[in-house]
């Protein structure tokens, strides 16, 4: 059984899907063992402890900068003997002595087909207010192994969600959120924690 961390930083929705798929027992051989939050407060640690699932804060504006953040987080993940790190809206970049750590343990879900919308400063809302201004009939959301390239790393899943006309960012990002993100998140923890991501180069290569 693999243990599954996941870091987050809001609202948990993805954290939510990932905990209903396990407890429909869509997740074999898998099982979240942590939910850590760089923010006090933060929903999602409410949604992991009505589940039972144990929770840490560590939060990242009480760091002065990313290395020593990076060395906190580094240390929990080792402390809770990590074999999987998903990044469920985890809004802090890491160092990349973390990705050293975990290479090709660590999955993020971006909201948009990378690679479009990505990258430094293209999080949350913003992605989908990037997309609507430029005028994308098609976006859509992608899990995809986090490298020291920030959105950068081998893709997983994808799955593309039309965009429709009248569309505000936060109707998209529901859409996306609903349509997309729910589903493929889950899934690629799924293909993971049955051994079935192969990553060859910079592509994934799922088993059947
Ligand atoms: C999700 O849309 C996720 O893809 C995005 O933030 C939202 C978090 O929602 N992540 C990023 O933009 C990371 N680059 P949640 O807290 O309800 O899962």
């Amino acid at each position: 059984m693999k243990n599954i961390v996941v870091l987050v930083s809001g609202g948990g929705t993805n954290l939510q899907a990932l905990i209903d798929a396990q407890e429909s027992g869509i997740i074999k051989n898998g099982k979240i063992t942590c939910v850590i939050s760089s923010k006090e407060g933060a929903y999602a640690l409410e949604r992991a402890k009505k589940h039972g699932i144990s929770t840490k804060v560590i939060a990242r504006k009480e760091y002065s900068d990313s290395i020593s953040y990076s060395h906190a987080i580094l240390d929990a993940l080792n402390e809770e003997k990590a074999d999987l790190v998903v990044y469920a809206g985890f809004m802090t970049i890491l160092d990349e002595l973390v990705v050293k750590a975990y290479p090709n343990r660590m999955m993020n879900v971006h909201p948009a087909l990378i690679p479009s919308f990505c990258g430094k400063g293209y999080y949350g809302l913003k992605v989908h207010e990037e997309a609507l201004k430029k005028g994308v009939k098609l976006t859509g959301a992608t899990v995809h192994f986090v490298t020291e390239v920030c959105d950068g790393g081998p893709i997983i899943l994808q799955k593309a969600v039309a965009v429709e006309y009248g569309d505000t960012p936060e109707i998209l990002q529901k859409r996306v959120m609903e349509q997309a993100e729910w589903k493929i998140l889950p899934q690629a923890v799924s293909l993971f924690c049955e051994d079935k991501l192969e990553v060859v180069g910079s592509a994934v290569h799922i088993k059947d």
